[in-house]
């Protein structure tokens, strides 16, 4: 079996791990200097977002050199040191590759827009006429250089121009790129927005009813994606034993498996964003800021569908937290008088599906979203949004969109890793570049260490049993009592091996009634935030957020 079947990752967002040479930014020798930590947890693999040069216009999603770590996070030899250290712990360092754009500071853009005849300028989109696409940092996107008249295509901020994948050229370059991390001992990528790396060139428009600045279905899937991702496989990764997850917005259960089918030899598995796109009302002119209330039999639905729909034939990563994407008990949860049984209650849900679960920093020890005030937010997709949405436009109070802010913004995940109690929460000994969340003294990783019964445990004990349990790796799933609003509920099966997990998602007590086919009397307990239980047969009352695991084997 590929080892990353087996395997747990942990997203590490270097900037706001952990800081060694106090600056207030995080580092790659912050990561080295953690490993241990990652090791008592127990994880396989880290994803390391990006650590390249970089102007920071988007964090380091916008590269000028992709061969160079950025000065703020150390150099090249500590890159090197971390993964040397990382393997001799048995982790696995996976890289961020983002190849759909480069900063407007890499010098392939620098010289690409010198001039309309610059070898370079093939490897970005120019044209004479824009088109009505907008850019998810809001606004257009296209940005018009005047030098050589012309516009440029960014899906993302104007300094982030899109690359030319139609060009051998560039592709070439990639893989060279790639080639030169895997040679240095990286073991995989996790592939940033790998949907959009082929566009439709005759960019069509979409339908003005879709308002000013449409993003849709021409922003992803463009015609030769697999072609692509096929040859890159062809030419890099078929020659390394590595893990690859490529960013796939805008798939769904019947197109992932053009990418994660091994037949196919493209990618290992993608994330999906089905399952978060849930509480956001689709098709609206105010983006993913527009939010409704979570249904949970969506959720399930949802869920039931990749898992059955990769079932054998690919292979599901599973997540609810990245660093775009808010803290889960804040968003769907209860982050305040249950927000140790509901930490619990998430990870328990997504740990025993099948598929390579993702931990991202401080997940692990239950950190919260932040309600800051728009000053204090540094994000651009964030600053962007509310610039345009609120102020400009006025498509939005500021009441609402602070309030869409505080659930869903991305720096909400962003905030710095909280290691202690001490100023700063001991990620830096200086202020860092985004403020540190109030409730650092209750929660942080020292706390978390003395308690055994802290959410840190419960993580480290899943992680554990997917290491041994081949049921939690291969078992079939199937939803019990789908129509239930309040009761996450499946069993994971394999011949007469079968897990039940029955879930309470909400604050108030509840009692379920387990069909007769399943005999709770046959099961043991696997694991619950719960002590105590209050079960009668098959009939259970569960306590808020209550989840309990039990198994016949
Ligand atoms: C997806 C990344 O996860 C996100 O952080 C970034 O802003 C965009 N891609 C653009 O690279």
């Amino acid at each position: 079996m590929e080892w990353w079947k087996k395997s747990v990752v942990y997203q590490v967002y270097p900037r706001s791990f952990k800081d060694t040479n106090n600056d207030g930014m995080g580092d790659i020798n912050g990561v080295t200097e953690k490993l241990d930590y990652l090791s008592e947890l127990g994880i396989d693999v880290i994803w390391l977002s990006p650590v390249y040069e970089s102007p920071q216009d988007d964090n380091g999603y916008d590269i000028s050199d992709y061969r160079k770590i950025w000065s703020s996070f150390g150099i090249n030899e500590d890159m090197y040191r971390l993964i040397d250290e990382a393997h001799k712990r048995n982790i696995k360092i996976v890289m961020d590759l983002v190849a759909n754009h480069t900063s407007d500071e890499h010098k392939w853009f620098e010289e690409s827009k010198k001039s309309k005849d610059n070898p370079y300028r093939d490897y970005y989109f120019w044209r004479d006429e824009k088109n009505n696409w907008g850019s998810y940092f809001s606004g257009t996107a296209w940005e018009y250089d005047e030098n050589t008249e012309q516009y440029y295509l960014h899906l993302f901020s104007k300094k982030q121009p899109d690359l030319n994948w139609e060009n051998p050229v560039v592709r070439n370059e990639i893989w060279d790129m790639m080639k030169f991390w895997m040679d240095k001992g990286v073991d995989g990528w996790r592939l940033d927005v790998i949907s959009s790396i082929s566009k439709y060139t005759d960019f069509p428009d979409y339908d003005e009813s879709m308002g000013e600045y449409p993003i849709g279905k021409y922003h992803a899937n463009g015609p030769r994606l697999h072609e692509y991702l096929h040859e890159m496989n062809k030419e890099v990764l078929s020659k390394y034993d590595c893990m690859t997850v490529g960013e796939a917005p805008g798939s769904t259960v019947e197109n992932a498996l053009l990418f994660c089918d091994k037949d196919r030899e493209e990618l290992d598995m993608i994330f999906t964003f089905d399952h978060m796109d849930l509480d956001k009302k689709e098709g609206s002119k105010l983006g993913k800021w527009d939010l409704k209330e979570l249904k949970l039999t969506d959720l399930k639905e949802c869920m039931e569908n990749w898992q059955h729909g990769l079932h054998e034939k690919g292979w599901n990563s599973l997540y609810f937290e990245n660093h775009d994407q808010a803290r889960v008990i804040s968003r769907w949860g209860n982050d305040k008088e249950y927000r140790v049984e509901c930490a619990k209650m998430f990870a328990t849900i997504l740990h025993f599906m099948q598929g390579t679960p993702y931990i991202y920093q401080g997940e692990e020890i239950g950190m919260v979203n932040s309600d800051y005030k728009i000053e204090e937010y540094d994000d651009i997709e964030m600053l962007n949004a509310y610039k345009d949405l609120v102020v400009d436009r006025k498509l939005m109070d500021k009441e609402t969109f602070m309030k869409a802010a505080h659930t869903i913004g991305r720096d909400n995940a962003r905030t710095p890793m909280q290691w202690d109690s001490s100023e700063y929460a001991g990620f830096s000994s200086v202020e860092p570049w985004l403020k540190v969340n109030p409730r650092y003294k209750e929660i942080n990783v020292e706390e978390a260490l003395k308690d055994k019964n802290s959410i840190f445990y419960y993580y480290k004990n899943l992680i554990e049993f997917r290491h041994k349990d081949d049921v939690i790796t291969n078992a079939g799933f199937e939803l019990i009592d789908r129509d239930n609003e309040s009761i996450f509920a499946y069993e994971r099966k394999e011949g007469e091996k079968s897990i039940i997990v029955i879930a309470n998602f909400y604050d108030k007590e509840e009692e379920f009634e387990l069909e007769e086919k399943y005999k709770l009397k046959d099961y043991n307990e696997y694991i619950s935030n719960y002590k105590e239980h209050n079960i009668e047969g098959n009939k259970i009352i569960l306590k808020p957020f209550e989840v309990i695991v039990m198994k016949n084997y």
